[in-house]
């Protein structure tokens, strides 16, 4: 059973190591003082600032929890009231995808998003709130959401995005993936609505940019923007068109080392490889059976436990996937099928 509870720390955002065992059960326990049909529930915690909007709850507060410095977040209450959250249905992801941009501004060979194929492709503004409404309606959390592409500083709007995924998942994490290119390029208003919404920024650096990341972390510091940064010289190619093995042997191999849902257009995939698949099928003009099924988030029979249970089913283009059976080293692309297809 999975259900959360955003507690908000006073202060600077905490981290859960902070917790001691002995405070999640005092929460616990006092939780299900409050809510005493659900005792047996667990509940996962999430450490946040408070926020605009976020106002600690007076039943809740540092003195009945005993938790220094934690309130528990109205927001939850609300949340809760509205029956929103039940007892056996899991609420949350731990993990999602979003590309804000298909193309890129670096084009790397291989590139698993299919980047260098994209004609330039931006989710409007419209099409990203709506989705993130519809996903809200099952999935109340996502323990980490990464916003990317290609290359998300690309668009144009990002801010509008930004304020839009913040206000529809309030307590979650937010990440914008970036090569970093744009990112000395960016407006002051852009670095400050960042750091105000509280989205980290994590930087994948290829050997091109590497020595540009000392200035990153001094921009970013100044900013007093989260990070982190990836050095990454070594990509992968998984993708076997004429060879077959057990789909579900295909999934458990990747997702012991990688757990990496997408939605695209309204709709859940697997992972990123196979959200983005119609950019590699459009580029080569390959047969549409290679195409995912995809689970539609308007599909008003779905709930989270599909969900859940969907993104841990494989596709059955995972049957072509040999997951990192292939390395190379970093390079720009030629756009040729052999990047990606072993
Ligand atoms: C597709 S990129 C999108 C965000 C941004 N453009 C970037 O490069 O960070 C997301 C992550 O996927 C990684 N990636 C993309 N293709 C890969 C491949 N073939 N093998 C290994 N990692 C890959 C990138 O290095 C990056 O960390
Ligand atoms: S991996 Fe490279 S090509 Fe792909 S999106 Fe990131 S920077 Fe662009
Ligand atoms: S295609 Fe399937 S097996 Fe391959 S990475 Fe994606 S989910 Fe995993």
């Amino acid at each position: 059973m999975n259900e959360i509870l955003a507690i908000f720390s006073k202060n600077k955002r905490s981290n859960l190591a902070e917790f001691s065992e002995n405070a999640f059960q005092k929460l616990r326990e006092k939780l299900t003082e409050m809510t005493n049909e659900i005792s047996d529930t667990f509940y996962r915690v999430i450490v946040a600032p408070i926020t605009q909007g976020h106002y600690p709850i007076n039943k809740f507060d540092e003195h009945t929890t005993g938790l220094k410095g934690c309130y528990i977040s109205r927001y939850f209450n609300s949340i809760y009231r509205q029956r929103k959250i039940s007892t056996t249905k899991a609420t949350s992801l731990k993990y999602l995808e979003i590309h804000l941009v298909d193309h890129c501004n670096l084009n790397c060979k291989g590139c698993g998003h299919f980047s260098p194929l994209s004609k330039p492709n931006f989710i409007t503004t419209e099409e990203f709130k709506n989705d993130l409404l519809q996903l809200k309606q099952n999935i109340i959390y996502i323990t980490q959401l990464r916003l990317m592409g290609g290359e998300p500083f690309l668009h144009p709007k990002l801010r509008t995005l930004l304020k839009i995924a913040r206000k529809i998942y309030p307590s979650d994490k937010i990440a914008i993936v970036t090569n970093g290119i744009l990112l000395l390029k960016q407006k002051k208003k852009v670095l400050k609505t960042i750091k105000k919404l509280h989205v980290e920024i994590h930087i994948t650096t290829y050997p091109v940019f590497e020595q540009q990341t000392d200035k990153y972390i001094e921009l970013l510091k100044r900013f007093n923007i989260t990070y982190e940064i990836e050095h990454t010289n070594t990509f992968y190619k998984h993708i076997n068109l004429t060879k077959k093995q057990d789909p579900c042997t295909a999934i458990s191999k990747c997702r012991k080392q990688n757990y990496c849902p997408a939605l695209k257009h309204g709709i859940l995939f697997q992972c990123s490889g196979l959200a983005n698949m119609h950019i590699l099928v459009d580029y080569f003009t390959l047969e549409t059976n290679q195409l995912p099924l995809g689970l539609d988030i308007y599909d008003g029979s779905i709930d989270a436990e599909k969900i859940l249970h969907f993104l841990d089913s494989p596709d059955p283009l995972c049957s072509h996937c040999f997951y990192a059976a292939e390395s190379f080293n970093w390079d720009r692309s030629k756009n040729n099928l052999n990047e990606w297809v072993l």
